[in-house]
């Protein structure tokens, strides 16, 4: 039967869902009107392309309505990406012709493919600044590879990803491709069965619906091979009503689906024959011949319609499907033709209201209508069809919105699209457009994209139209035979179920969930790890440190999990510094293209990503993200009613309502993001690194799929990030519809357990001793060098609570470092701990002889599971009391995880229940842990029957930390030596009655004698290095061991001057603010008077504290008294600010600054805040913070009793909502 029933709208664009009136022609040729070619040759099998640009020039485009013009040159690269006949000639143009040609059905040559690869590729690569890079290059030989072994070749995800974004994008008739970044991908390229199809289009539909909030996704399956093992989907959409021709001729139901609906029939599906009924899914995989499957009615959502003014029109008893999916085209993306996809994005209101019920071959109802409303239809002039059109268009947005479903009305859909051609003129120098398609079917001058003019051209990768599949399709079986299978729902899911193990997950983990993390002291990368081990259940998990993310692909990311503490003040951990800068880039960059903060006077005002770094250790986040915000909303106040339209906009499109406004869809608009972030409410910028990264994903268009969480270091870390795992693996389950099948009770049930246990951990004897630095670098990934102790002396005065050594120390090999850097100490625990640690474990019976932890890992094969025993990935060859002294951390309080393990290794049932009260009741942990602050020998001491097995203890415990000290010496005056400034960590536990701890490496330090071996690292610090600039002021501000760095500062000084290598500039003033508690704690006094004498100093003040008889001061109060010079210095003589020492002084020596710039230099309280921002910015603000270590006891426990407070409060409020 042929019916020609024109073009059908979808989002993606009107689409030809009509026969050909001529089924024998191949529909072929793209209109390509400003590039006319010869006539294009209708048969494929001679088509030459003849689409040659003579030489491409700009086209000017303009837009009537606003006289605006602009120019298209990206068509220049259709050359390049495509060679493609057109049906225009020199003479005429066929732009309005529908029957739009695909290039057949026969496959390419290899030689073909490559040189789309080529062109795709390179486009891939441009796209994450990697064209020509070796990995472009090296990529273009695998391919090439691939194709002369196999005539094909596969794209990688990612380049899957970026093609079929990237074909939509390109999709000319499509009006809503301002989305286009907002592409989910499912990559079901590895199905290779019908009902693996079918489960996958169920899949899709699913998680696409989203109870009526709808999301454009897309599924691919398998590319074509040889042309006779295509995977086609036969269905024109997924969802459609069926249409019947009666007796009388008539049609009941859609009469698109007429053809169709006799395919199905014929293949065996028995219809219900109602004016309603959902087609079958018919699909056919590896060119066998086809299936249909029923769709559960369950996952098919749809309208019903109603009017808001007439009630009589809820009894036409019309209604329509939510979604909106096309799945017969195919997707052309590196020369490999994806022949089985289907796509969705939403409905625009005009496709159902005017095409799908109001075209007189479609349901035709515009005359009942008409009539109901009491309209002449006599005559044209009363412009009856023009009213009752209308009508029908308010019903149907009317009833979407009703039913919260995501449509998009015509007005909207159209400045959309004007928007996006603006965006795209600016990004890509153009955009394809068929004016014919794009401009709406009703009312269309009055929509802004009637006015504009186009330029139609075709680039790829692209969605292709194909033959039906029922008119290529060569049958196995005869065509005449009914097919009896018929396949429902359940018998599918029971189906699957019974598939290979491994099929089941390959299916289920088609979706990616990436997990980054940053962390400084490893809890962050335990935690992501974990949180791999969960999602690894369910997705396709994967977990990276950030610095070894290749931040280029986050765009293609599909689930996005952050894990990072913050350090500093409020900075990233060393290992996230990279990646932040990186997304703070990004988010610069597009907030400069949508010139978002303007200043009052109207010029672009952008922080550069280096200060909105530094911006969030300055300010608390929610002042400057006030800011921001009222930095946006006085934008939006200025044009008032671009902001209201832009609401109402909101409102006629749901969908982007989640993410950003539908103009602003942000580079990761396809990603779904959730943070965990890991701090201590001890800091004053708790969490800050993570709520950052929040924020700024947010910004950046990804969509959040759980609130931020914070893990306070002082109350409850380990619990809130158990909640939160088990929580956001719950919501991404949800989001990605997968279902409640095996694979996800079996994540469920690995939340709390414990990862490894006595039977698959052990320590297998090693055949010789590693050395101990190759051991160490292994271990850490660190390049260590080998240092021996040369002096090891007191500063000052020796008191019983505080002791200030000063460590000398040489390498044979040059240290490369600069004034400002970090050198890293690999510390050992004292051998009182490690003894009586030792001496509780079980299965060993020589601590002195080199082991190899080893850890069973279970891997799936073809032929099933195999088990084997891999080496630790961190703990290297060595002894058991190496092991212990050297890479464990033993003295931190242990986690609920070990204390889990010790409990099951207690044979005292009253220990053990000891321990489980601590790991059940998260409060009691923490006020345990705060208040005893145990290390693991004094936990055993408690339970004296414990005795846990060696082997799998060293796998539970975090490794020992290497800690960091400002070096104190400068390479210029001595090349192979670093001199750190420690102050000596001992305290008393239980508030100063309980027993001495002693800090692990400032006590390891003050331990060594001349000529013991040290294994350090050194550590850039750029951020807090001198300047370039000699002649320019310094202020450094360092009380306590904060002195320490400022010394390598006045040895780098004195050295430059005496050796003349001031590039002849005469060096700028340098004022030391050191501050301590008694004059006989002045750390290097003698150094610094010699230093002011010598005029490297300009002043050394002292503040003290604590001297009898001298007024109490803190640094604060010198910033005070020399207020005046410093505001000089800074604000008009380029001068640097450097604060060293903990991170509460850091805060308030922020604040005085600030109130001193403000008197001095007369600034209102917010010019003084953006001064010390633009002194950020201008990096000439730094701060090197070493935590709160020497300040511990005080701050901890102020910190615990509001952090404890807080909790409490979310608690009850949480139990009165
Ligand atoms: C970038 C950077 C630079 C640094 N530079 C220097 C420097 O130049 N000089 C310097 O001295 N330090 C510096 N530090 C600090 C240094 O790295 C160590 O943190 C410090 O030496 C303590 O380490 P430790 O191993 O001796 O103590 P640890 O064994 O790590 O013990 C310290 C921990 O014990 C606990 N604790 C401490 N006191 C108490 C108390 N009273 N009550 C309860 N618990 C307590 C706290 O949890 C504290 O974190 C710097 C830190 C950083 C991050
Ligand atoms: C030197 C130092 C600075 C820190 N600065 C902050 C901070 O500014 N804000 C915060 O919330 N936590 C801060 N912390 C606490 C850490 O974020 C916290 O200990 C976290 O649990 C460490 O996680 P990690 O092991 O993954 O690095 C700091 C800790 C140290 C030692």
């Amino acid at each position: 039967m042929e019916t020609d029933v024109g073009k059908m709208e979808t989002d993606f664009g009107k689409m030809e869902i009509g026969v050909a009136k001529n089924a024998g022609h191949s529909i072929n040729g793209h209109a390509m009107c400003p590039f006319s070619g010869k006539i294009a040759v209708q048969n494929q099998k001679h088509e030459k392309p003849n689409l040659k640009l003579k030489v491409p020039q700009p086209i000017r485009l303009k837009n009537h309505l606003v006289s605006e013009e602009n120019y298209d040159v990206l068509h220049s690269q259709i050359d390049e990406v495509a060679s493609f006949n057109t049906k225009c000639t020199e003479k005429v143009c066929q732009n309005s012709i529908m029957d739009i040609p695909n290039r057949g059905d026969s496959p390419r040559s290899e030689e073909e493919v490559y040189k789309e690869a080529q062109a795709f590729l390179k486009q891939y690569f441009s796209s994450i600044r990697r064209e020509n890079t070796d990995a472009h290059i090296s990529r273009l030989h695998e391919v090439e590879r691939e194709l002369k072994e196999k005539g094909t070749y596969q794209l990688k995800t990612p380049e899957l990803v970026f093609g079929a974004k990237l074909a939509w994008r390109n999709a000319s008739r499509c009006i809503g491709r301002i989305q286009w970044k907002k592409l989910q991908i499912f990559d079901c390229r590895a199905v290779t069965t019908a009902s693996g199809m079918f489960e996958a289009l169920c899949n899709h539909i699913k998680y696409a619906t989203n109870k009526g909030n709808i999301r454009s996704a897309i599924t691919i399956f398998p590319q074509r091979t040889d042309g006779k093992h295509d995977y086609r989907i036969w269905s024109p959409q997924l969802i459609s009503y069926a249409g019947y021709i009666e007796p009388d001729g008539s049609i009941l139901g859609d009469p698109a689906r007429v053809e169709f609906t006799e395919v199905c029939i014929k293949l065996g599906w028995k219809p219900p024959r109602t004016a309603w009924d959902i087609l079958p899914i018919v699909v056919s995989a590896d060119g066998k011949d086809p299936e249909y499957f029923d769709i559960p009615r369950e996952i098919v959502m749809e309208v019903k319609m109603e009017h808001p003014k007439y009630e009589w029109f809820k009894d036409l008893g019309l209604q329509w499907y939510a979604l909106p999916a096309v799945s017969n085209m195919s997707l052309d993306c590196g020369g490999l033709e994806f022949t089985g996809t289907a796509f969705n994005g939403w409905y625009m209101g005009t496709e159902i209201g005017c095409r799908n019920f109001c075209d007189s071959n479609r349901l035709n109802i515009v005359e009942s209508i008409a009539n109901k409303m009491g309209l002449d239809t006599n005559s044209y002039v009363s412009l009856w069809k023009d009213k009752a059109l209308v009508e029908v268009n308010i019903a149907v947005l009317n009833s979407f919105h009703r039913d919260n479903v995501s449509i998009v009305d015509h007005h909207s859909a159209s400045e959309q699209f004007i928007k996006h051609l603006d965006n795209e003129n600016k990004s890509r120098g153009g955009c394809p457009s068929d004016w014919v398609w794009i401009v709406p079917p009703m009312s269309s001058s009055l929509t802004s994209v009637f006015h504009q003019e186009m330029a139609l051209y075709y680039l790829r990768p692209s969605y292709d139209y194909q033959e039906p599949a029922w008119k290529t399709h060569q049958w196995v079986k005869s065509e005449d035979k009914p097919r009896t299978r018929k396949f429902h729902f359940k018998q599918i899911a029971r189906a699957v179920k019974f598939t290979s193990k491994l099929f089941g997950q390959a299916l289920s983990k088609r979706i990616k969930a990436t997990i980054l993390y940053a962390t400084e002291t490893g809890k962050s990368e335990q935690y992501a790890k974990e949180l791999g081990t969960i999602f690894g259940h369910a997705f396709n998990a994967q977990v990276h440190c950030m610095s070894e993310y290749d931040v280029f692909s986050i765009e293609h990311e599909t689930l996005l999990l952050i894990v990072t503490s913050t350090f500093g003040n409020g900075e990233p951990p060393a290992n996230g510094e990279e990646f932040a800068k990186h997304l703070l880039q990004m988010l610069y960059n597009e907030k400069k293209n949508q010139g978002d903060q303007v200043d009052s006077a109207g010029t672009v005002k952008v922080h550069t990503p280096k200060s909105l770094i530094r911006t969030n250790s300055a300010m608390t986040p929610s002042i400057d993200y006030k800011k921001q915000l009222s930095r946006m909303e006085s934008n939006k106040n200025s044009n008032a009613i671009d902001y209201k339209r832009q609401l109402s906009r909101l409102e006629s499109n749901k969908s982007s309502i989640t993410a950003s406004t539908p103009e602003i869809i942000g580079p990761l608009s396809n990603v779904c993001y959730a943070v965990f972030a890991l701090g201590s409410s001890a800091y004053p910028k708790y969490c800050n690194f993570g709520k950052t990264m929040d924020r700024v994903l947010e910004e950046l268009g990804g969509e959040r799929l759980l609130e931020l969480t914070c893990g306070d270091e002082m109350c409850g870390q380990e619990q809130q990030f158990r909640s939160w795992s088990s929580n956001i693996f719950q919501v991404a389950c949800e989001s990605f519809c997968l279902e409640e099948n095996e694979m996800v009770k079996n994540a469920k049930k690995s939340f709390g357990m414990m990862p490894l246990t006595e039977e698959t951990v052990r320590f297998n004897r090693a055949e010789k001793q590693q050395c101990l630095k190759t051991a160490l670098e292994q271990s850490y990934r660190k390049q260590i060098v080998t240092c021996h102790v040369k002096e090891n002396k007191h500063l000052g005065e020796v008191s019983n609570d505080r002791a200030t050594i000063f460590v000398d120390m040489e390498s044979t090999t040059e240290l490369n470092y600069d004034p400002g850097d970090h050198v890293g100490v690999m510390a050992c625990n004292r051998s009182e701990i490690v003894d009586a640690v030792l001496k509780r474990l079980k299965g060993v019976d020589n601590f002195e002889r080199p082991v190899q932890l080893q850890v069973m890992k279970e891997k799936l094969t073809p032929t099933g599971t195999v088990k084997s025993w891999e080496r630790h990935e961190r703990i290297p060859v060595a002894t058991i009391r190496q092991i212990f002294t050297r890479f464990l951390d033993i003295t931190t309080p242990p986690s609920t995880k070990v204390l889990k393990y010790l409990a099951s290794a207690c044979t005292d049932e009253n220990e053990a229940d000891y321990l489980r009260e601590l790991i059940e009741d998260s409060n009691k942990y923490d006020d345990w842990m705060h208040h005893y602050y145990p290390h693991l020998a004094e936990v055993f001491s408690q339970v004296p029957s414990c005795r846990p097995q060696a082997s799998l203890l060293a796998a539970l415990l975090p490794p020992l930390q290497p800690r960091f000290y400002s070096i104190s010496s400068s390479s210029l005056e001595h090349p192979n030596k670093i001199h750190v400034t420690v102050a000596v960590v001992v305290y008393k536990t239980q508030n100063g009655e309980g027993s001495t701890h002693y800090g692990v490496c400032s006590t390891y330090l003050q331990s060594l004698k001349p000529k013991d071996e040290v294994y350090v690292f050194t550590r850039r610090a750029p951020s807090f290095h001198m300047p370039q600039d000699i002649s320019v002021p310094l202020i450094l501000v360092g009380p306590g061991s904060g002195i320490a760095p400022f010394r390598g500062f006045w040895h780098h000084r004195r050295r430059q001057i005496l050796d003349n290598s001031t590039n002849g500039k005469k060096p700028g003033p340098i004022y030391l603010l050191f501050g301590c508690r008694y004059k006989g704690m002045d750390l290097y006094k003698d150094e610094k008077e010699q230093l002011v004498s010598e005029g490297v100093l300009t002043k050394s003040l002292l503040a003290l504290s604590r001297e009898e008889g001298v007024s109490k001061k803190h640094v604060q109060a010198l910033l005070e008294d020399e207020g005046a010079y410093i505001t000089r210095m800074l604000v008009d003589e380029g001068g640097h600010f450097y604060v060293c020492g903990d991170c509460k002084m850091a805060e308030e020596v922020q604040q005085k600054l600030k109130d001193v710039i403000k008197r001095h230099a007369r600034y209102s309280d917010e010019e003084a805040d953006d001064f010390i921002l633009f002194l950020m910015d201008e990096n000439r603000y730094h701060e090197d913070i070493f935590g709160i270590t020497l300040r511990t006891s005080i701050v901890h426990k102020a910190s615990r009793e509001s952090a404890k407070r807080t909790r409490l409060q979310s608690m009850q409020s949480f139990c009165l909502s």
